[in-house]
C-alpha cells in the first residue's frame, strides 16, 4: 500500500491519515507525476465518470472522494435522503480506472467539536447562494479538507454546477492554493435534461417534464445567436418557456459573468453563464449554458 505509482488493483480507504501517508509518499517518489482528484457525494452518474475519463488523461493517478458532505445542506434540504449505492459506485470506480476512492467517514471530517468553515463572500452570495445560504460555505470546507488531505495537482469540477466551479475557483487563487482546476463539460440525457444525483428523485413524467429545463436555455443560445445582446429579454424568454410547464416553479433565472458571477447588462460572447434553477415539484434542479 502507498506505492506510486499505485498497483493496479483499486484501493479503498477510509482513514485521513492513512489517506495523507499515502498521499505523502507519492509526493516524495512521484518524479513529476500528476495526482487528480474528483471530488463526489456519491451515487455516480455519467456526469462524474466523464471527470474520471478527463482526469485520467490529465493525470497519473486519479482519487475520487465519496463523501455525503452534511455542512453545505440547509436544515430542511436532502441531506437525509441524499441518495447514495456504495456497493455500485465502488464497482463503477474500479471499472473506470479509479486508483483511490477515499470515503471518510464523516465523524471524522467533522469531529463533535469541529469549528472552521471557509467562507467565500463575493460569488457565492447570488444565484444558488440566495435560497442555500450555506451551501458553498459547506463546499469550499469540504474542499479545503480534501486538497489539504491529499495535496492532489488537479482538481476536477463539473460545469453544471458553473457557480460552485467557479466559488472554489476563487477561493483556491485567494487562499494560493497550488492547484489547477479543470471543468468537465455537463452531461445531458437524451432530451437534454443535465444528469445529475438528485435527478433519481424524479418520475418519468417528471423527468419529461424538466427537460423544458434545457429547452429553455437553448432557445436563450438561439436568441444570442441571432443577435439578441438584452440580458433581460433573454431572461423573460426563458421564464416564459419554463412556465409553460405547469409542475416547474422558478427559483431563479439570471445571466451573470461565468468567472466573477457578476450580473451581466449585455451578452458579453463566451463570458455569459445564462443559469436557471427550478422546482420540478418538490425536486430542485439546476442548468446552464455559457454563451
Ligand atoms: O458537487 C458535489 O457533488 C459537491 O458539492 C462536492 C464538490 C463533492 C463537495 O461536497
Amino acid at each position: 500500500m502507498g506505492l506510486y505509482p499505485p498497483s493496479k488493483q483499486m484501493q479503498v480507504i477510509e482513514s485521513i491519515n492513512e489517506m495523507q501517508d499515502v498521499a505523502a509518499k507519492w509526493r516524495s517518489r512521484r518524479r513529476g507525476k500528476i495526482i487528480a482528484l474528483v471530488p463526489t457525494m456519491g451515487h455516480l452518474h455519467e456526469g462524474h465518470l466523464s471527470l474520471v475519463k478527463l482526469a485520467k488523461k490529465k493525470a497519473d493517478t486519479v482519487v475520487l472522494s465519496l463523501f455525503v458532505n452534511p455542512t453545505q445542506f440547509g436544515i430542511n434540504e436532502d441531506f437525509n435522503k441524499y441518495p447514495s449505492n456504495h456497493k455500485r459506485d465502488l464497482e463503477l470506480c474500479e471499472e473506470h480506472g479509479v486508483d483511490i476512492v477515499f470515503a471518510p467517514a464523516a465523524n471524522n471530517i467533522y469531529p463533535p467539536d469541529y469549528s472552521t468553515f471557509i467562507n467565500e463572500e463575493k460569488l457565492s452570495a447570488g444565484l444558488c447562494g440566495v435560497s442555500r445560504p450555506v451551501l458553498f460555505r459547506g463546499v469550499c470546507t469540504i474542499i479545503i479538507k480534501l486538497l489539504n488531505i491529499l495535496r492532489p495537482d488537479i482538481l476536477c469540477l463539473g460545469r453544471k454546477d458553473a457557480q460552485q466551479a467557479a466559488v472554489v475557483n476563487k477561493m483556491i487563487r485567494d487562499l494560493h492554493i497550488p492547484v489547477g482546476v479543470l471543468i468537465g463539460p455537463t452531461i445531458r440525457d437524451k432530451s437534454g435534461l443535465a444528469v445529475s444525483s438528485r435527478n433519481i428523485y424524479l418520475n418519468e413524467i417528471q423527468k419529461r417534464d424538466a427537460a423544458i429545463i434545457y429547452q429553455a436555455l437553448s432557445k436563450a443560445r438561439n436568441m444570442v445567436k441571432e443577435g439578441v445582446k438584452n440580458v433581460d429579454r433573454i431572461k423573460a424568454e426563458v421564464s416564459h418557456i419554463l412556465s409553460s410547464v405547469r409542475r416547474i416553479r422558478i427559483i431563479y433565472v439570471d445571466i451573470v459573468d461565468k468567472d466573477t458571477m457578476e450580473q451581466l447588462r449585455e451578452i458579453v460572447p463566451r463570458r455569459s453563464l445564462i443559469a436557471a434553477a427550478v422546482w420540478c415539484d418538490e425536486v430542485r434542479l439546476i442548468d446552464n449554458i455559457v454563451v
